[in-house]
């Protein structure tokens, strides 16, 4: 889709507040889905699972029915970069699966993600999730006023690609959040320093690098919706709901309270996590 980059809508302190909630929904939700992972279990499940814990939140999901999306979450297990769809293949040692989910509250979206490792997996997937999720931090520090959009991107790139020779995914890019799941602007994880939009206090950004052990190209199944890395390695999936501000930016969700219920269930593979 094409976007003009002045269509940027900044947020109040009262609405960036409001979207903190939202945010914060979907992280406790994917505390829920950390707490009962475990291999046998599968991702329709894990669907049913997140939509009956955002209604009893009064919720709605952002996902369901987007543009004709048929569930709750997006389950992207191993291959799979993002888009999965929940089905009733049982979870086994050493899948890599991201859950992302977003949900409306008051109005407002939340939109994360988190990938788990479920048990014994390959040294080289684990690494794989550790570097993609520091690149989110790394991309996150650069989310502060005055830096641009290309700052971000750079960084992610930077700590995947160039430094660990990863693919990042160029198809697919994160995105501005408030009202509506997706606004301007673009929020790519490749990028140059400099460029791009200059960022504004309280600019919310969903940030979501989407990084290939192997290949950055990726391609879509039949269903229009399930996208898979070309050569069949595992891709990595983490995205986090930030706030532009002037010396650090504010990250509304929160993996503090997924990494503890991680750290407490022993089907979860969590050494890389300090
Ligand atoms: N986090 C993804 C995105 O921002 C999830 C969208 S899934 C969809 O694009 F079903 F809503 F499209
Ligand atoms: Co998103």
């Amino acid at each position: 889709m094409t976007r003009r980059n002045n269509m940027i809508i900044y947020k109040t302190d009262a609405e960036v507040a409001m979207m903190k909630e939202a945010a914060l929904l979907v992280s406790k939700t994917l505390t829920q889905v950390a707490t009962e992972l475990k291999p046998g279990m599968n991702t329709l499940q894990i669907d049913e699972l997140c939509s009956t814990f955002i209604k009893d939140h009064k919720a709605v999901s952002s996902f369901l029915n987007y543009r004709g999306y048929p569930f709750t979450i997006c389950a992207s297990v191993n291959d799979v970069v993002v888009h999965g769809f929940p089905d009733k293949t049982p979870l086994k040692d050493g899948d890599i699966v991201s859950i992302d989910m977003g949900v409306i509250l008051n109005g407002w979206h939340g939109d994360h993600a988190y990938t788990f490792i479920i048990g014994e997996a390959a040294p080289q997937a684990i690494q794989l999730v550790k570097i993609t999720k520091e690149s989110l931090y790394k991309g996150i520090e650069k989310a502060i006023i005055n830096n641009r959009i290309g700052d971000i991107a750079y960084a992610i790139q930077e700590h995947t690609e160039i430094k660990n020779g990863y693919g990042v995914v160029r198809e697919l890019v994160g995105h501005g959040l408030g009202r509506s799941l997706h606004e301007d602007p673009q929020m790519p994880n490749y990028g140059k320093r400099g460029s791009g939009p200059k960022l504004k206090e309280n600019l919310v950004l969903a940030i979501e690098p989407m990084i290939n052990l192997g290949t950055k190209d990726v391609y879509t199944e039949d269903d229009g919706w399930t996208v898979r890395t070309r050569d069949g390695k595992v891709s990595v999936h983490f995205e986090h709901d930030v706030c532009v501000k002037r010396n650090q930016a504010l990250i509304l969700s929160d993996y503090s309270i997924i990494e503890a219920a991680e750290k407490a269930n022993a089907n979860l593979n969590t050494s890389y996590i300090l």
